[in-house]
């Protein structure tokens, strides 16, 4: 058994009642999310992660979190939010589940702060902001850590449940592989980092490994940690993807090492203007072409404008983001931690010039597929969060993603708890010893990073992707290594999707077909593998619900 875990055995042994059933695979915001709902209604788990909570992508997380609590006397409602996450999305989202998101919105944010989670509040109540795609002030926050304040109360919470032995951490594990007979999961293959040694642990699995950044070295804002491995893995044991072409561009990034730095959105939400220089003057190009909504347009909207104006040759080329004119009061209570991460990464002060920035993949609408029960096409298999293909169709709102790993991490835990088979627990260590190979997080080889960043950027061609697609495979069949060939599988689902997707919506743009073609194409794309071939088809979105309200 592990090294680190006497005192949990101890307590396994005493309390075989408590012998886990459900494994988690990632212990961000979904993963912990998962493990709080199980635990909390006497359902052990294990919580396997590579890295501790506190070293999660979620702690990244800055802007928000999106709800309709109306704190700003606004009249917002949840049918408000619903509509304009459908509408974000392009209509690609599952209306019911959406629905299901967004009416729970405002009971997830009490849950997180009945944990203790320090937003910014007035009068005891949360300040809420302006994110993109919002038509009222909808997203809860603080400064620009949102994301380390919500893992703080998470972490904090499920801690209590270790101690009480319901929850098992397995900090510094990985998953090796999953038990998959006919259509059915039976468990985890994971792997001791310290120890170099597998265990099974039979139950069923929550996947919440997060987004594919390892398709995309350097290009993400994302943790490189999140490697897309658990989808990898997944996709080659017979998992569908749904939507994989949906790949997010955040319009404000810059390059620093080995990946790229987010200016949160929350920057244009308190005030920040994007504007590039043509004919030796500024032009607000997003306030002059989207009057209402303007620097706050949805993200795919803002990223393909900036890629117009950096190639209109009136233009400078360069975009960069004013903040100058924001508030002293603002930069303090609201985005202080943003201007410390500009100064040491950039070495630029935001309140003093404006920042160059360009976009950058920040997160994968697509993934795993799963139904409004966060079950995959695999029994006993769920995912969520960033890893899972739910609530966002084909470009997400800022403020959503952290909203839907915490209420599909619940949803998850719900639909696995009763889903249960009792005697399918337990662990076995089945292989041990220094001949083990541990891999490592870094991404595709350099020569597919190259194929997938031609091919899939803001603007696609048919051309580009079908060549991309063939080399892909070129390198799939001449790749020895398992974990690269998955990796490289996963990544040429990723065209296929964008290349059978003959439409623009959303982060998806054809230059080859750039209408928005919804007889044919208001469906979910999905991408099986069956050991050979992926094959791709669209399916029509099962709703109970109409799209707008
Ligand atoms: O810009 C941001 O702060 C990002 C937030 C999000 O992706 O939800």
């Amino acid at each position: 058994m592990r090294n680190d875990t006497a005192s949990a055995n101890d307590i396994l042994n005493k309390r075989p009642d408590k012998i886990p059933a459900v494994n988690i695979i990632g212990a961000g915001l979904a993963g912990l999310s998962a493990a709080l709902a199980l635990a909390r209604s006497g359902i052990s788990c294990r919580l396997v992660s590579p890295m501790p909570s506190e070293r999660a992508q979620s702690v990244m997380a800055e802007g928000g979190i999106n709800a309709a609590l109306d704190t700003m006397g606004e009249n917002d409602t949840a049918a408000g939010h619903f509509n304009d996450t459908m509408n974000g999305g392009v209509y690609l989202a599952d209306p019911d589940a959406v629905w299901a998101l967004c009416s729970n919105a405002p009971e997830t944010v009490r849950m997180l702060l009945a944990l203790g989670a320090a937003l910014s509040t007035e009068n005891g109540r949360p300040v809420l902001r302006s994110f993109g795609g919002q038509k009222k002030k909808r997203t809860a926050y603080a400064r620009s850590s949102t994301g380390k304040i919500l893992m703080t109360a998470l972490t904090d919470a499920v801690r209590r449940y270790e101690a009480e032995g319901l929850v098992q951490r397995y900090s510094h594990h990985r998953l090796h592989s999953l038990n998959i007979r006919n259509g059915e999961c039976f468990g985890a293959r994971v792997l001791d980092l310290h120890r170099r040694v597998l265990s099974d642990m039979k139950g069923s699995v929550i996947l919440a490994s997060g987004g594919m950044n390892g398709l995309f070295p350097g290009m993400t804002t994302g943790s490189v940690l999140n490697t897309g491995d658990a989808a990898a893995l997944a996709f080659v044991s017979g998992a569908e993807l749904a939507n994989p072409e949906m790949i997010q561009y955040h319009p404000t990034t810059f390059p620093i090492s080995g990946k790229r730095c987010l200016v949160s959105e929350a920057a244009r939400g308190e005030g920040g203007r994007l504007f590039i220089m043509r004919n030796n003057a500024r032009w607000y190009f997003m306030e002059e072409k989207y009057p209402e909504l303007g620097n706050l347009m949805p993200r795919d909207v803002v990223s393909r404008e900036i890629e117009l104006v950096r190639n209109d040759k009136e233009c400078s080329g360069q975009v960069c983001l004013d903040m100058t004119a924001l508030d002293r009061a603002v930069w303090e209570s609201r985005l202080s931690d943003l201007r410390e991460e500009c100064i040491r990464y950039l070495g630029r002060d935001p309140a003093a010039v404006p920042l160059e920035v360009s976009p950058g993949i920040h997160y994968f609408m697509g993934g795993i597929n799963v139904d409004k029960a966060h079950r995959t096409s695999i029994a006993r298999l769920y995912a969520a969060g960033e890893c899972a293909c739910q609530y966002h169709g084909a470009n997400r709102l800022g403020g959503n993603s952290m909203l839907g790993a915490v209420f599909g991490g619940q949803t998850a835990a719900k639909t696995a708890a009763s889903e249960i088979i009792p005697d399918n627990a337990g662990e076995e260590e089945i292989a041990g010893g220094e001949e083990l190979e541990i891999m490592q997080p870094a991404g595709v080889p350099d020569k597919a990073a190259e194929l997938l960043r031609e091919a899939l950027g803001i603007f696609r061609s048919g051309e580009k992707l079908e060549s991309a697609v063939q080399k892909m495979q070129e390198l799939i069949d001449n790749e020895n290594d398992a974990l690269q060939r998955n990796r490289m599988i996963l990544g040429k689902a990723v065209l296929l999707g964008a290349l059978n997707r003959k439409e623009s919506r959303g982060a998806h743009t054809r230059t080859d077909y750039p209408e928005r073609d919804d007889a044919h194409y208001r469906k979910t794309t999905i991408a099986v593998f069956d050991g050979k071939e992926i094959a791709v088809s669209f399916r029509d979105i099962q709703s109970e619900r109409g799209e707008a309200e």
